[in-house]
């Protein structure tokens, strides 16, 4: 299983890796398969999966129900659960339960924090008691009001600094790394440089220890236009458009069901006349009485 020494070691011996997020039971275990050394369960679902704007609507029972499926699903990744917006903000203690939450009760291995200032302390007290915490700086979304929009961070030497300083200060209070979001790129460079701590960039060039990406992103599910720093490599949205479109037209001209995806008791053969499209005679139905095994997902 990937630990956090693990993701200190890659960066130790300069070897690059990956993150994704994963919301559910299936992508993790897919996303597992596939070897993916950390998986995320991002906030970011709010926006992916649940259709707000903004990740501030989400609550930590919504992180806790997503972050539960992909512990079932995942067996050899690190696990980072997302602390939403007002989880962590009210007081270390609220943080410290918050936190204590998602490792005790939803399986995650560490847990991912917004923002210096305050939260340099929340990291110390969490890694204290043995919650390893990935930072996030930069573009951090739970500010968005304050940033006046999703915008880019650390363009101006002030900014840049800023960004530093609370990087160092992370690294200092015992994040185990840190993730810089809309970042310009030297800057990103310039901070994983300066840390022992790996550096994990979504929108900050490829100077840093990790990449990160929306897995909805990559894949091409999405509605929208993917934002500038993403790199499609599926276009499933397509995909099931056309899949959802063959099958209705399936089921409108009776080519589905077929023969092989029916249901006989005791061998008989299924029912052979489908050219009509009738439907079948209730004796026909009782026919799908059987003992094979019917189960969803196979
Ligand atoms: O919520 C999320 O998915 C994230 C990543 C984009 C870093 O914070």
């Amino acid at each position: 299983m990937t630990t956090v020494l693990d993701v200190q070691r890659f960066k130790d011996e300069g070897r690059r890796f990956a993150v994704l997020t994963a919301y559910d039971f299936l992508s993790a275990r897919i996303l597992d398969e596939a070897g993916i050394p950390i998986l995320l369960v991002g906030d970011s679902l709010g926006m992916v999966m649940l259709g707000y704007r903004t990740t501030l609507p989400v609550t930590l029972e919504d992180m806790l129900h997503h972050a539960k499926a992909v512990a079932r699903g995942a067996r050899q990744a690190l696990l980072v659960g997302d602390m939403p917006f007002m989880s962590y903000h009210a007081s270390t203690e609220q943080a410290i339960t918050s936190a204590g939450r998602f490792v005790q009760e939803a399986g995650m291995h560490a847990v991912k924090l917004e923002g210096g200032g305050r939260v340099v302390e929340i990291t110390r007290r969490l890694t204290e008691i043995g919650i390893p915490v990935m930072g996030h700086l930069g573009l951090t979304p739970q500010f968005v009001h304050q940033m006046g929009g999703f915008k880019v961070q650390g363009k101006t030497d002030k900014q840049a600094a800023q960004i530093t300083a609370d990087a160092v200060a992370l690294q200092e209070a015992g994040a185990f790394s840190i993730v810089l979001e809309g970042v310009p790129s030297e800057l990103a460079a310039a901070i994983t440089h300066k840390l022992r701590i790996p550096t994990i960039g979504i929108g900050a060039g490829p100077g840093t220890d990790g990449q990160v990406l929306v897995l909805h992103d990559l894949l091409g599910l999405t509605t929208g236009k993917p934002p500038k720093f993403v790199k499609r490599y599926a276009n499933l949205a397509e995909q099931i458009a056309s899949a959802a479109t063959a099958y209705s037209e399936d089921v409108r001209t009776g080519k589905f069901p077929g023969p092989e995806h029916e249901y006989t008791a005791n061998g008989s053969a299924p029912a052979k006349d489908r050219s009509q499209g009738s439907p079948r005679t209730l004796g026909e139905a009782s026919e799908f009485v059987g003992s094979e095994e019917v189960r969803y997902g196979g």
